[in-house]
């Protein structure tokens, strides 16, 4: 059992969850245990990606792990602060994307294939991310939180509405 502190994960439909992120000035000690916290937070989830709004914290920070996380396997945590895409492809990905705020519904969603994202570590050090597939997808979706922007965005009017009232529905389950 870990004993890092967690956080509560902000649900649909708070409007945190459009509100836009700002950039930190540096990573620092507290900025690192945000990072610390937010992981154990998104591992507890359990997911593979949580933006700072999803913590109800309004500055630009995110974290990823997509290892799978079974026995033996070792944990990629990868911590973001002001990332921001400065490359993608002209190819496009569809793939089936869901999210900790909006619980238990899934839809396909095209993206850019590949991205460039430029960031500062967990040191705070300047750094580069390539990424394709999964991971791609993933950090699209975590800067667009930063941005008060949310993945049914992408889809029909008539599909969003849906997915979202299905998600608050749950969630007002969820608290009572
Ligand atoms: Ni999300």
């Amino acid at each position: 059992m870990s004993e890092i502190k967690t956080y509560e994960i902000i649900t649909v439909p708070d409007p945190v969850l459009r509100q836009t992120a700002q950039a930190v000035s540096r990573v620092d000690d507290a900025i690192r245990k945000q990072m610390d916290r937010m992981l154990q937070t998104m591992y507890d989830a359990p997911g593979i990606g949580l933006a700072a709004n999803q913590v109800n914290l309004l500055n630009r920070v995110l974290v990823m792990d997509l290892s799978r996380r079974e026995e033996g396997s070792a944990a990629a945590p990868i911590f973001m602060a002001n990332p921001e895409i400065i490359w993608e492809s002209e190819e496009i990905s569809v793939m089936e994307e869901g999210c900790l705020s909006i619980p238990k519904q899934l839809a396909d969603v095209e993206r850019p294939a590949e991205v460039r994202v430029k960031y500062l570590d967990y040191h705070g050090k300047e750094a580069e991310l390539t990424a394709e597939g999964l991971l791609s997808h993933c950090v699209q979706h975590e800067i667009d939180h930063l941005n008060g922007v949310l993945f049914v965005d992408y889809l029909s009017r008539l599909k969003r509405n849906m997915l979202l009232k299905k998600a608050e529905k749950i969630c007002k389950q969820q608290v009572l």
